[in-house]
């Protein structure tokens, strides 16, 4: 079935699947209140030997939706497929998923904002159901054909909210926001990823990466192999203080965790539209970004920092932003705000 894909968009992602994404629940370090709304969800589902019910996940990239749906396949001991959004393009692909899924068996629709709407109505009766209708023949002989379907799970993860529509929101029996990762638990799990990839990391140098890392595993785990090559290559392999540090300045991640491309929108912000308000369509023709990229990359960061805001009237550099780059605050931006 070509319309299942299995592992991330990422080459080197696949590699993090194998050896580092947590297995079980009890591994994953951090969201607390969602581990144990998922524990509970789990061990009740297993009492009354039924199917999990359809779990939605969302949140920025990198934070582990991908990884609690693989978890959540592991602990109700059922096979989990894998899909996104963009790879189902037509309502025939999304009938033939639903129509081979065994019971109990769940499927992961990353990027689910990004269904064609003629799929999603396709969904609409297979979660609240547990049925699709299917048109068979032409013209005048023309009938719907209602498909039974077994009891299946949806995950569904989404970097966007906001872009479901209400009805393929509602079908869901969980919704669940992931946070970022506070610095107590980036650092536990830099160290357990260290500890799987074998690498020797004194804590300080744990920290510095930690810190770096813009509560994201996604981040931190790319950014421990990156100074892993620094220690191996300019150091005796241990990742120290020093080495990390002089690695995450050379790898242009500063000591807040900002990027190139943060960089890009907050200068392009101040520089060139003298701190906003401006619109992100501007912004992304100004930096030749993305807008989708700067909405669901670069803006969860920067808002969670206090270094943008977003208003009506476009996106504004906040004083902390000025400050950080070490401009003066423009008088203006001091006025209340009208909307
Ligand atoms: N690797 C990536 N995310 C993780 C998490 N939340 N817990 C443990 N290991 C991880």
């Amino acid at each position: 079935m070509d319309r299942i894909v299995s592992g991330k968009r990422h080459e080197e992602d696949l590699s993090f699947d194998v050896n580092l994404r947590p297995r079980h629940l009890k591994e994953y370090i951090g969201q607390t209140l969602l581990k144990e709304n998922l524990g509970i969800a789990i061990a009740a589902a297993k009492k009354r030997d039924e199917a999990l019910d359809h779990v939605l996940l969302y949140g920025p990239p990198g934070l582990g939706k991908t990884t609690l749906a693989n978890i959540l396949s592991v602990e109700m001991g059922v096979n989990l497929k894998t899909t996104s959004g963009p790879a189902i393009e037509r309502p025939a692909d999304i009938v033939s998923i639903l129509t081979q899924m065994k019971n109990k068996e769940m499927l992961f629709i990353d990027e689910i904002h990004r269904l064609p709407r003629v799929v999603e109505e396709v969904l609409y009766p297979a979660l609240e159901d547990r049925f699709v209708s299917w048109v068979i023949d032409k013209g005048l002989k023309a009938r719907t054909m209602n498909l039974k379907l077994k009891q299946f799970t949806l995950i569904g993860a989404t970097t966007r909210y906001g872009m479901l529509s209400a009805p393929l929101r509602d079908r869901f029996g969980s919704i669940h926001r992931l946070q970022y990762y506070n610095q107590e638990d980036m650092e536990l799990i830099i160290e357990r990823s260290a500890k799987l990839l074998k690498i020797k990391a004194d804590i300080e140098g744990i920290k510095q990466i930690a810190t770096r890392s813009r509560g994201t595993p996604r981040v931190a785990n790319r950014l421990l192999k990156r100074v892993r090559d620094y220690a191996d290559v300019l150091g005796d392999g241990r990742i120290s203080t020093k080495i990390a540090s002089s690695a995450l300045d050379k790898l242009q991640v500063d000591r807040v965790g900002l990027d190139v491309g943060d960089h890009m929108v907050l200068r392009a912000i101040i520089e060139k539209f003298n701190g906003g308000p401006v619109g992100v369509e501007t912004i992304a023709a100004a930096i030749n970004e993305e807008s989708d990229t700067i909405v669901e990359v670069y803006e969860p960061f920067l808002l969670q920092s206090g270094l943008l805001d977003r208003t009506r009237r476009g996106r504004v550099a906040t004083r902390r932003a000025y400050d950080h780059y070490g401009y003066e605050f423009p008088i203006e931006q001091n006025q209340p705000k009208m909307f």
